[in-house]
């Protein structure tokens, strides 16, 4: 059954017309949640999943720096509530050089979808469109993983 979401839209017809620039301002509403005391720097992300589904997220940290990336809160929102895929993901800072997301995120968004188009973006809504690819070639995947079990 495809949902429907408060506005009586399917979710997949959602996915289909939100454009990166709407992606955008939900990631910056979501990183206006961000609690980034230590390092002043925050983070927000929406990723949308396989239905069509947002999932948003903020980074989070604490005083003994075991913070939260903003990106992995976003995946496991969305995982934790069922979603197997993530196509998009978008992330917001207020850099002026826009800036991509840390290796230990990077290694997560690979686990969820190789293929994921992801979007970096800033306040300013100035964005660029990169593949996990340029991100991290020559990944380590489940494939990689397997081909070494029993030997
Ligand atoms: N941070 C993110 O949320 N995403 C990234 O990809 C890089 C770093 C957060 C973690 C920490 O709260 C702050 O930014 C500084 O590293």
């Amino acid at each position: 059954m495809v949902s429907h979401n408060v506005f009586g839209f399917s979710q997949f017809l959602l996915l289909d017309t939100m454009d990166n620039t709407s992606l955008i301002e939900k990631a910056i509403e979501a990183r206006n949640n961000a609690y980034a005391p230590y390092s002043n720097h925050k983070v927000g992300a929406v990723v949308v999943t396989e239905t069509g589904a947002l999932f948003t997220g903020c980074n989070i940290e604490n005083c003994a720096f075991l913070g939260e990336c903003a990106e992995r809160v976003a995946i496991y929102k969305a995982l934790s509530e069922g979603a197997k895929k993530i196509v998009k993901l978008v992330v917001v800072t207020a850099n002026k050089e826009l800036s991509a997301p840390c290796g230990i995120c990077r290694q997560v968004i690979r686990e969820f979808n190789p293929k994921i188009e992801i979007v970096i973006a800033n306040t300013d809504k100035k964005f660029k469109v990169l593949t996990l690819e340029e991100l991290l070639p020559h990944s380590f995947g489940p494939e990689s993983f397997r081909q070494g079990q029993g030997s």
